[in-house]
């Protein structure tokens, strides 16, 4: 009978713990954002055009906001060799933060656009 309850026991113990330590190891999934794979992603600029279109072209379209139009690939392409295109969109530092008068893009543009840049900025 004793032996009986300590093997109880002993599972119930046994038990707890393996469930404490996936709940801990699904808690740090959750928390680590696993670094940008641009690899597989095969971004062209039919990919993102969507997005300048949609944010960016009601300034920098015809009217040319800074001088800057965003028509084709070619002029996006110009504005990113630059580094501008990054800096603005990801607000870093010592640029304007783009788009101008809205919020920031979404986090899954913003990594679309820059597998663009990484994946040599097809067309
Ligand atoms: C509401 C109008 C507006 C929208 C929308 C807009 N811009 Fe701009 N953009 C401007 C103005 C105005 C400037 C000139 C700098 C300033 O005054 O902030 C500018 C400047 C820039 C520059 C030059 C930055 C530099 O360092 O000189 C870049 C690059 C740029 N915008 C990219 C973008 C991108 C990319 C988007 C879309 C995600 C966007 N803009 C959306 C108005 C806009």
């Amino acid at each position: 009978m004793k032996k009986l309850f300590l093997a109880a026991f002993t599972s119930v113990i046994v038990i707890s713990a393996c469930k404490t330590s996936k709940e801990t190891a699904k808690t740090e999934t959750a928390v680590v954002k696993p670094p940008m794979d641009c690899s597989t992603s095969g971004v062209n600029y039919e990919a993102i055009r969507s997005i300048i279109e949609k944010n960016c072209t009601s300034c920098h379209g015809y009217e040319g906001a800074d001088g800057l139009n965003f028509l084709t690939s070619a002029d996006v392409k110009k504005a990113a060799l630059k580094g501008e295109l990054l800096g603005t969109i990801k607000h870093q530092r010592g640029f304007p933060r783009m788009p101008a008068k809205a919020e920031q893009l979404d986090q899954a543009d913003i990594d679309k656009i820059e597998c663009w840049i990484n994946n040599g900025m097809k067309d």
